[in-house]
């Protein structure tokens, strides 16, 4: 697919079709991981991906009862697949504390931005495009349901950012239209320039 078509694609869906995701598909897809940018090259990216469907029905039993109450269908539960999108902050630490990294003082940076959370941001849109990109569609939901991380029963020195859905999306998303109709800012308010 052309760049300019996926950039179109991509976009949050909260209704998916029954139809699964094939194995090989979804490997591609995940395959991102290893395009992703990571600060200082830490790779503390890490996936869960979810197609067990007893575990996906405990996750969709926390979230669609709540998005219920928005007026959405229980997008959670149709989403054939489910991929928590994680990190690894210790990488980040590891990393940052090789030579080439320390502060002019010898410690290791302050860490102004938690660079493990803003390279899943990363990584997640990466996912989102190779799934457009499949003719798939993608949704995110963030970790705020509580019970969410004790269901994941992630590796210890595992954080959670939050799950993507993923699926085919149905020909006419009456969803997307009718509940995100937010008119996108103009440019100029988002995007300064020094000439
Ligand atoms: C960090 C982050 C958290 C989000 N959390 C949720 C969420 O909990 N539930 C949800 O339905 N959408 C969530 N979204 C999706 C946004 O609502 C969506 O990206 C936004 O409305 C813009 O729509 P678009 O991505 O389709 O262009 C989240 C998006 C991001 C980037």
């Amino acid at each position: 697919m052309d760049f300019a078509e996926v950039l179109k694609a991509r976009h949050m869906v909260r209704t998916y079709r029954p139809d699964p995701v094939d194995e090989e598909t979804l490997r591609r897809i995940v395959k991102v991981i290893h395009r992703a940018p990571s600060a200082g090259f830490s790779q503390g990216h890490r996936l869960l991906v979810i197609t067990d469907a007893g575990l996906r029905g405990r996750i969709a039993d926390l979230y669609d009862p709540a998005y219920g109450g928005k007026g959405f269908p229980e997008w959670v539960r149709q989403a054939p697949v489910l991929i928590a999108l994680c990190v690894r902050e210790e990488s980040y630490h590891e990393r940052y504390r090789k030579p080439d990294k320390l502060d002019e003082d010898g410690t290791e940076i302050g860490w102004p931005v938690p660079y493990w959370w803003f390279d899943s941001g990363s990584l997640l849109v990466l996912l989102q495009l190779a799934a457009a990109n499949e003719g798939l569609a993608t949704g995110f939901f963030g970790p705020h349901e509580e019970g969410l991380f004790e269901l994941l029963d992630l590796p210890d020195d595992w954080g959670l950012a939050g799950v993507v859905t993923l699926g085919y999306a149905p020909e006419e998303d009456g969803v997307r239209r009718e509940l995100f109709r937010q008119q996108r800012l103009p440019l100029d308010e988002l995007v300064e320039w020094r000439h």
